[in-house]
């Protein structure tokens, strides 16, 4: 089966490439930098040539708010135009957990106009909702740094490995179109200051976390149940501690001298 993976050298794409490969299927990875742009259209053609099922796992360069949007309106637009003339049998996106309860921020306003899109289209079709992925996290406490403090609220958040979003969608690929919408999500919650604790204390990271009720996450005020699944999610096995052991045995600790 050939399958065309649209941002297939991104964190997702590049491991459902490998494990579709694994399986035996024609796998393509779609990017510009293979010469495959969804948002003007360079490569889309002959791309999707003989294609079963289009994967789009693409993130937009810029997260600013018309920009993201015209990135997944233009990229969706373009990709369902293609496989409606290609008749593709199958298209699956990646979107976000709790998308429609985070509309003040302009990626999730735009990520819900991706999802729009999809299901308005004559092409049959997944959608996959996953949770925040393990490698997310850091970036989170990141864009909420003040100085050596990091505020969050104590939300609920089922984070999951980029491993395991790849897995869960390479299932998705191999199967029927859903016509709907599938949740993924790790096997533990969390709340998110404890969770970034976990994740700096594992990084030696000296900032310290203050929990904030009125803290934002990326920068949006959350419930606290606003980034978590249903009960129906698909869980992914790999658990946060395992997957930070692992990350944290390969930094470089800078109080090592080299001999
Ligand atoms: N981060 C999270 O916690 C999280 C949680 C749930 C869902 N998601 C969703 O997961 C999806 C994938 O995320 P990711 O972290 O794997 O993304 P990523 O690593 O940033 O990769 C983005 C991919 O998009 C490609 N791309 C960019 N512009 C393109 C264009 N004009 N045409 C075709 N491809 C283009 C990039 O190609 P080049 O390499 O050629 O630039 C790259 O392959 C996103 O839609 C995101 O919303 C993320």
């Amino acid at each position: 089966m050939k399958i065309v993976v649209i941002g297939g050298t991104g964190l997702i794409g590049s491991k459902l490439v490998k494990k579709l490969r694994e399986h035996g299927h024609d796998a393509v990875a779609a990017s510009p930098n293979t010469g495959v742009n969804s948002v003007t259209g360079e490569g889309l053609v002959d791309a999707l040539k003989g294609a079963s099922v289009v994967v789009d796992v693409t993130n937009s360069p810029s997260w600013e708010d018309a920009a993201v949007l015209k990135f997944f309106e233009t990229s969706t637009g373009n990709l369902l135009a293609n496989e409606a003339v290609a008749s593709v049998g199958h298209h699956v996106a990646l979107s976000v957990v709790g998308t429609e309860r985070l509309l003040e921020s302009g990626f999730f306003r735009a990520k819900l106009a991706q999802e729009n899109l999809i299901k308005a289209s004559s092409v049959p079709c997944s959608i996959v909702r996953a949770t925040q992925f393990f490698e997310f996290v850091k970036s989170i406490g990141d864009f909420s740094t003040d100085g050596n403090k990091i505020l969050l609220p104590p939300a609920l958040i089922q984070p999951m490995a980029a491993d395991d979003v790849a897995s869960a969608v390479g299932r998705v690929v191999m199967g029927s179109p859903l016509n709907g919408t599938v949740e993924i999500a790790g096997p533990e919650r969390f709340r998110l200051d404890e969770l970034m604790r976990l994740d700096l204390a594992a990084r030696k990271d000296p900032r310290e976390v203050i929990t904030d009720p009125q803290g934002r996450y990326y920068g949006i005020k959350v419930t606290e149940n606003a980034l978590i699944p249903g009960d129906a999610a698909r869980l992914g096995e790999r658990r946060f501690g395992d997957w930070l052991s692992q990350v944290t045995r390969q930094i470089p600790n800078p109080h090592l001298q080299p001999a």
